[in-house]
């Protein structure tokens, strides 16, 4: 009896609080943020986190909300209850956010949400500082909850990626997260998985997270960037209206660009995209603490898996060799595409260049076949895999001072590719 009323109470306080995420602060050796929700009703919420060594949480901080405001980016959008029943979903909240600092490097953090009174489940990150370290890159799994293998296989894809190197502490992902971001309960699920519990993620914005069913009906693409900024707090060192939706954090010795491909479908959108890239990869470069890897991290693909045609890579590849780009990540295609180390346009000895990595889908069903023809820019693509439409994989990425190790690993832990990208920096 007393354990079903304490049952009853987690899950009530897990109602309370919810879409908790950690994500990166802009040196993630020493800050983490988090997103999180509360009811309207919720007066005041704040952070409370630790050291996981701290067993009985004597150690504990508590640190305010630094973002608390109304959210109603996503009230009276017209959804899909997880019967697959159309309704146009009632979501008012707090959405609140705030910035872990002073952390200690290479540490496993702890916290929880509470507003006095009742408190969140706990949840961890790990800070940056070891000088080996190892991530999760895993995207377009389009969770979308009447179809609820999609995010099982995903997950599993997760777990399976840390089964293969325990030391796994973070997620990079490409985006397409959810298959309409502007559904919250889609997103409110994703968040209760135990590998939102246990991870930071770092996230782009993918075209299924910027969408609505109602979009996709009408092919009226054309939305506001609101959903992902309702769903995370990433660190506010974008540009014009992008302060929020592209940002940059370190890693380690890696720098992170991270840029919403949703802003630049034209040329204004574009140009300010690019020179931002420009500018902070260009003063990290030059500053104190310069990283030895630049990672750029967006949604839309380099390269199309299925025929191999030139995409993104094209606008950007003039670019990524003037400011010395190691790794490009990309989704969106939903096959796996990596290319040989690519400058002024022509394959290079690793010496120099960019590698373009273009993961697959990995919710068992948006992967896609190639196409029966002969594989378009076969000097550049070195290797290129799918499952067809019931596709699941993800890329562990292991980094040190030497290299970035990519092994693409399938739903059952076997390395499909692997490759290196060595450090330029002596
Ligand atoms: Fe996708």
């Amino acid at each position: 009896m007393f354990f079903c009323f304490v049952l009853a109470a987690q899950l009530c306080f897990a109602q309370k609080f919810y879409s908790i995420e950690s994500e990166p602060g802009e040196n993630c050796s020493n800050e983490i943020r988090i997103s999180w929700a509360t009811d309207t009703t919720t007066a005041d919420s704040w952070v409370v986190y630790s050291k996981v060594s701290d067993r009985d949480w004597r150690g504990s901080s508590s640190i305010a909300a630094q973002e608390s405001y109304r959210c109603d980016s996503y009230n009276g959008i017209w959804s899909d209850n997880e019967k697959g029943e159309p309704f146009y979903e009632n979501v008012i909240f707090t959405k609140c956010g705030t910035s872990l600092t002073g952390l200690k490097p290479d540490t496993e953090y702890k916290y929880y949400i509470t507003d006095g009174t009742d408190r969140s489940s706990e949840h961890r990150f790990k800070t940056a500082g070891a000088k080996e370290w190892s991530a999760c890159i895993i995207s377009d799994f389009h969770s979308y909850p009447p179809l609820a293998s999609r995010l099982d296989h995903a997950m599993n894809m997760v777990n399976t990626v840390k089964f293969y190197d325990p030391s796994v502490s973070w997620i990079l992902s490409p985006g397409d997260v959810v298959a309409y971001g502007g559904s919250y309960s889609f997103w409110k699920r994703l968040f209760e998985e135990n590998n939102f519990s246990r991870f930071m993620w770092a996230r782009v914005n993918g075209n299924h997270d910027n969408w609505t069913k109602r979009t996709v009906m009408d092919k009226s693409f054309e939305m506001p960037n609101r959903f992902f900024m309702g769903t995370s707090y990433v660190p506010r060192n974008g540009y014009g209206p992008e302060v929020g939706r592209s940002y940059w954090f370190r890693y380690g010795d890696a720098m992170f660009v991270m840029m919403n491909t949703e802003a630049m479908h034209f040329e204004e959108g574009f140009i300010p995209a690019k020179e931002w890239l420009e500018k902070v990869v260009t003063e990290a470069r030059a500053g104190k603490d310069a990283p030895r890897y630049v990672v750029v991290c967006m949604h839309y693909e380099w390269f199309v898996g299925t025929s191999g045609k030139t995409s993104q890579y094209g606008r950007w590849h003039e670019v990524f060799d003037k400011l010395g780009v190691d790794l490009a990540v990309a989704g969106n295609n939903h096959v796996y595409v990596r290319t040989h180390p690519l400058y002024g346009d022509q394959v290079t000895d690793g010496s120099k260049g960019t590698v373009y990595v273009v993961t697959s889908s990995s919710d068992n069903g948006r992967g896609r076949k190639f196409q029966d023809a002969p594989m378009l820019n076969p000097d550049k693509i070195v290797f290129r895999w799918t499952e067809g439409s019931h596709t699941v994989s993800a890329i562990h990425m292991n980094v040190n001072r030497k290299r970035i190790k990519l092994t693409l690993l399938d739903r059952e832990g076997n390395v499909v590719d692997a490759c290196e990208v060595p450090s330029k920096k002596r």
